[in-house]
């Protein structure tokens, strides 16, 4: 597979891909994040720090919902074979109970659009924002949203199994529970580890109940979540550092996909952290950073590769990229984070895609628009979308199945 000494070639048939979500792109969406987007007390903390909060308000978002076939251009343009995107569930779902068989429609026909360009979809269930009718009655903190997520994605089965075979259910559910339940900056913004707790509990749960959903429906089906894994080091050899780094891994990284392997058929990986663990140590710093301040290490991605290795089951980077607004590091940190990549496939892990985070500029949770992770940059204004010089360089490793 190593060419020559500045060649890497991937295995035949590796998915080369770009991720979206519907909250971050689509627009026009009414759920529980929307919600706190325009609340007061939102508005209000945004306004105190100086900041302008329609920044902060998801609103048209990328205008996907609309310009799903601009977003199709750039993907043929890339000349990736898969693209990642998730459905919104208070989109399909927006009454208890009510299905809008127009908003079912609507992601049929994505589905088909990429068939037919060639593109194989891999589709994430929930990617977060939950209907309002499900937040009243508590959210994931409910022991119920298991029989309500299990109704929603029969349906989206029903509607979209025949032409989907990679299903993701769940995107990051320890982020999300962390930052909703225990540091309280995303919605519903609770610090309660008791809260925490459960919540990853039902997560679990919802994750066995609707891998057994899309089975039963379609035995054929490929069924894993989105699982964000931080490399975490020890700082220097050192037992009470190696013990910490142990833990952190244990907790963050390896027990959620424990709780669920029997119901997995591959795992998905979303990169984006090193984290050096020193006990009492100060913060490290990083020879390249994000807009946001993220430290990029590159090498983490081998090292995460190799931990999940061990769960024998196909895996799938079903995210990784970086806010850079100015491309400065986006074609760099591509061609290292792929060239560790091949490494863990030349030491015998199993992956079989890469999904580049993100194709467009979007909306991001807490920071609003300014992150920009696209490959493609985005007008918010007249929605159009341009390619970066990084969409180049990805494009040319999508065509050739190669890192230079
Ligand atoms: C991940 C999220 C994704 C996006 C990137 C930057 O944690 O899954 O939606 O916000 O971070």
């Amino acid at each position: 597979m190593n060419d020559d000494n500045h060649t890497d070639t991937f295995p035949k048939g590796f998915y080369w891909g770009a991720a979206t979500s519907a909250h971050q792109i689509e627009g026009g969406l009414t759920n529980d994040w929307t919600e706190w987007e325009t609340s007061s007390p939102r508005q209000q903390e945004l306004r105190q720090k100086g900041l302008h909060p329609e920044d902060f308000i998801s609103g048209h978002a990328a205008n996907s919902f609309v310009e799903f076939n601009a977003d199709i251009r750039c993907l043929v343009e890339l000349g990736v074979t898969a693209y990642r995107f998730s459905v919104d569930w208070s989109r399909i779902e927006p009454k208890e109970g009510e299905f809008d068989e127009t908003a079912l429609r609507y992601y049929k026909s994505c589905v088909q659009k990429l068939r037919a360009h060639g593109i194989e979809p891999f589709v994430t269930l929930w990617h977060w924002p939950i209907p309002i009718w499900m937040r009243d009655k508590g959210g994931w903190k409910t022991k119920e949203i298991i029989k309500y997520f299990s109704r929603f994605v029969k349906r989206v089965v029903q509607a979209l199994g025949e032409d989907v075979t990679f299903w993701v259910t769940l995107n990051e559910p320890m982020v999300y529970s962390s930052m909703g339940y225990i540091k309280g900056h995303w919605p519903p913004h609770k610090k309660n580890p008791i809260a925490y707790l459960r919540v990853i509990r039902h997560l679990e749960q919802a994750h066995r109940e609707a891998y057994c959903v899309i089975k039963k429906i379609y035995p054929q089906s490929q069924v894993g979540i989105a699982k964000h894994n931080i490399y975490f080091e020890a700082y220097k050899n050192f037992l009470p550092h190696r013990i910490a780094a142990f833990f952190a891994d244990w907790w963050w990284n390896q027990r959620f996909l424990r709780a669920i392997q029997a119901a997995s058929d591959f795992i998905g990986i979303n990169y984006y952290f090193h984290s050096l663990v020193r006990i009492g140590g100060a913060k490290h710093v990083y020879e390249r950073e994000s807009d946001l301040g993220w430290g990029l290490h590159p090498e983490g991605m081998y090292h995460v590769l190799k931990k999940v290795a061990h769960f024998g089951k196909p895996i799938y980077i079903t995210e990784n990229g970086l806010a850079d607004r100015g491309d400065q590091h986006r074609s760099w940190y591509i061609r290292e984070v792929l060239q560790h990549v091949h490494r863990a496939i030349k030491d015998g892990v199993d992956v079989r895609g890469y999904f580049h985070w993100s194709l467009i500029d979007n909306f991001e949770w807490a920071e609003g628009f300014h992150p920009r992770f696209g490959l493609y940059e985005v007008d918010f204004k007249t929605f159009e979308r341009r390619p970066r010089s990084s969409a180049e360089f990805y494009a040319d490793i999508c065509t050739h199945n190669r890192v230079e």
